[in-house]
């Protein structure tokens, strides 16, 4: 009997999935997957609910969203980062950002096509890039900073290079890439006609002084990037999944080609939320800064009595942290200790990496914060048994 496709055949389960398993198993705190377990604000919700019971709701709606979803993000582009965007063209509603990320690397890719990854990557970029039957070019950040090399960033764009897979704030590490780092990308991009796939998920996770720059707002960019957001990140609602890509009509047309056929079009009751959260006032972002910080900090705190280093994340919710002074093994036998003996859940990052690249993982673990100030304490006393 025929089995599943060759595409899909070096595709195992994913390791939030595996790690989600473990932890219930064992009963650990889990700060493995990014998903907050506190609830979405409660008029987006009503203004989901009162979506789906206004009888207007319940049928398709536009392939490329619904007017309201696409007018929140070209004008949030706007108010933000001063971007000049088409809410009828410029704009696309996709099933979280993991689509907008599927979507646009089908819709601007061809097979054959080289496209940077930069490592540790998010999991859905290579097997995304395999099905699309591109080829990945990896290039690593180095730890303990987390910066790019920039002669290895040069040397990794040649002439099959199509575009490069950029992710700021940066999950795992949790940097905010500089405007200088973001140039120097910028320039190779311009210079081989490379287009950005620009996954700024995290864009409002952002640390003081850390600040978020798009990298479409660069000189000569806007022609040449998608930008990709997700309504889960930016409103704690991970379980919605919805997300977009906005940018220049003509990338985001190849988008939109690709996102037809994936899913049409996606949840709409979220959509007409979505649309109203984008337009709440700045204080819904700095009280989600305020309280991000709170949780990095006491994440930091969590950390630093388990005896594990890391650098103090500049954005995001993650933390990639340093255990090699307290546990003598690779990230994976560390994440089984942590979930069996000390009854605390993470990701080892390896994964996230090349089969070249694994070794620069081996000491490392991610740790997500999005979890209530109750829970990341109980994973400090814990985690405190590392130490002893
Ligand atoms: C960097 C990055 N991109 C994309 C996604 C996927 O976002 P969504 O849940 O909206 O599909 C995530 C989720 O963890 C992420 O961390």
């Amino acid at each position: 009997m025929p089995t599943f496709s060759n595409r899909v055949s070096t595709f195992g389960t994913t390791i939030f999935s595996e790690i989600n398993v473990l932890a219930a198993q064992h009963n650990a705190v889990n700060l493995g997957q990014g998903r907050p377990d506190f609830d979405t604000p409660s008029d987006i919700v009503q203004a989901s609910v009162k979506a789906l019971t206004d009888g207007l709701h319940n049928q398709y709606p536009p392939g490329n969203g619904t007017a309201e979803i696409r007018k929140g993000v070209a004008d949030h582009a706007n108010r933000f980062y001063n971007l000049d965007i088409d809410p009828d063209r410029g704009v696309l509603a996709t099933a979280g950002a993991t689509e907008a990320v599927f979507s646009s690397i089908l819709g601007l890719v061809d097979p054959g096509d080289e496209v940077i990854v930069i490592e540790p990557y998010f999991d859905s970029y290579v097997p995304n890039l395999i099905m699309a039957g591109a080829k990945p070019v990896f290039v690593p950040l180095h730890p303990p900073e987390w910066t790019l090399d920039p002669d290895e960033l040069r040397k990794a764009f040649t002439p099959k290079t199509r575009a490069i897979l950029w992710n700021s704030p940066q999950n795992p590490t949790g940097r905010v890439f500089t405007v200088e780092e973001m140039t120097l990308v910028a320039d190779l991009c311009k210079e081989h006609d490379v287009v950005v796939i620009s996954d700024e998920v995290y864009e409002h996770l952002v640390f003081e002084p850390a600040k978020h720059v798009p990298i479409a707002t660069l000189p000569g960019m806007f022609e040449r990037t998608v930008t990709i957001g997700s309504f889960g990140k930016s409103f704690s609602a991970t379980g919605w999944k919805l997300g977009w890509v906005y940018g220049h009509p003509d990338l985001v047309a190849g988008a939109m080609r690709a996102h037809q056929f994936v899913t049409f079009a996606v949840h709409h009751a979220s959509q007409i939320a979505g649309g109203y959260a984008l337009h709440l006032d700045g204080s819904y972002y700095e009280n989600l800064q305020a309280m991000y910080t709170t949780k990095r900090d006491l994440m930091m705190e969590a950390l630093t009595g388990a005896g594990i280093k890391a650098k103090v994340p500049e954005g995001t919710y993650f933390v990639m942290g340093d255990f090699s002074d307290v546990f003598d093994g690779d990230d994976m036998a560390f994440t089984q200790h942590l979930i069996k003996n000390i009854g605390v859940a993470c990701i080892p990052p390896s994964p996230f990496y090349c089969e070249e690249h694994r070794y620069i993982a081996g000491k490392l673990a991610r740790f997500a914060f999005c979890k209530s100030d109750a829970t990341l304490k109980e994973a400090g006393e814990r985690m405190r048994k590392l130490k002893g």
